[in-house]
């Protein structure tokens, strides 16, 4: 028996080095450690032995059991180890791909241009102020030297939520508003972005659009100042090339009132489709702040004077831009957007 032992441990240290799979390695667990395998057969027939002799006998076949499985087990890590080098070379993974971008989106052309005129302004020493949408009457029209019966209150139709409040029609309510709360400070250097609302609905008109009001009071401004400082900001804006002009006016919050235009951007000037062939777009609003606009504040018109002026953020970007319909804007569709 123990020659048997003997043979079995020789056979076992000649097979498994070889066998180069699973399922033939464990075969051989079978054969040898198996419940009918070669070492428990040597195991059963003990008896056969004297007692002597079995705890020796016993001994040598622990210690072979135990030879095989370490032999067993050292393969059977080899063997797995070498199945998953095997996987990941057939893997068919291309690193050399391009990888999947991510798709970055920008902000909206209305978001720019208001950023841009807001750093224009800033630059100049302008501060940001923003006033409600919600606007009391009082504000928006009264304030402005526009009384309740006074016609010019039809060029802005109106959202009204009761007879004193609407959604205000301008930005023109955070003048009013600064002006009574800061009076008597001087100098006031302001710019109040925001949307406002009017019942208005077409290609250039929309019941929501935005606006940026400018206004500034100190000694002695006059209609140069609010010149020069609209020279810089439609250079700023529209390129170093171009002039302006102030037309004559009116609104009811300014006295003299003009409108300003900016030398046509697609012609320069000589006339084309865009200017209706008169070399010039119509910009923006403006003026000297009305005496009685002041007085309503509490400001001295003897004492401070102030220009003011008004602009459409859509209309801006129209003319920057070359957009033909103010609805673009609004549609959210990407093909539109991605353009800017
Ligand atoms: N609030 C005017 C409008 O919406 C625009 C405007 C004109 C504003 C002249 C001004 C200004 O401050 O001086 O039509």
């Amino acid at each position: 028996m123990f020659d048997q032992l003997q043979k079995i441990r020789q056979q076992a240290g000649e097979l498994i080095p070889v066998v180069m799979d699973r399922q033939k390695l464990n075969e051989i667990r079978v054969r040898f450690l198996g419940k009918k395998g070669e070492v428990t057969r040597v195991l059963r027939s003990m008896g056969q032995l004297s007692p002597e002799e079995r705890p020796r006998l016993g001994k040598k076949a622990n210690e072979i059991r135990d030879y095989i499985e370490n032999l067993l087990e050292q393969k059977l890590a080899l063997i797995l180890a070498r199945e998953k080098e095997e996987h990941l070379q057939q893997e068919t993974l291309d690193v050399t791909l391009p990888g999947r971008n991510i798709i970055l989106g920008h902000r909206h052309p209305l978001t720019q241009i208001m950023n841009e005129i807001k750093e224009i302004f800033l630059g100049m020493g302008f501060e940001i102020v923003e006033g409600p949408e919600v606007e009391l009457d009082y504000y928006n029209f009264e304030a402005l030297n526009i009384p309740k019966d006074h016609p010019a209150r039809d060029m802005q139709d109106s959202f009204y939520i009761t007879p004193e409040i609407l959604l205000r029609t301008h930005t023109s309510p955070v003048q009013a508003r600064v002006y009574e709360a800061r009076v008597p400070e001087i100098p006031v250097r302001i710019i109040a972005p925001g949307k406002v609302y009017r019942r208005d609905d077409d290609a250039t008109h929309s019941p929501m659009f935005q606006q940026v009001e400018g206004f500034l009071i100190d000694r002695q401004v006059s209609l140069a100042d609010l010149k020069g400082t609209l020279l810089a900001f439609v250079r700023q804006m529209f390129g170093p090339d171009r002039e302006i002009r102030l037309r004559p006016s009116f609104f009811p919050f300014t006295e003299p009132s003009a409108e300003v235009d900016v030398s046509c951007i697609m012609c320069n000037g000589v006339g084309c489709r865009t200017c209706s062939h008169t070399g010039w777009l119509e910009i923006l609003g403006s003026g000297m702040v009305h005496p009685r606009v002041l007085e309503i504040a509490g400001y001295d018109p003897e004492q401070v004077s102030g220009f003011a002026f008004g602009m459409g953020v859509e209309r801006i970007a129209m003319l920057k831009y070359g957009i033909d319909d103010l609805r673009l804007f609004f549609e959210n569709d990407l093909r539109f957007l991605k353009q800017f």
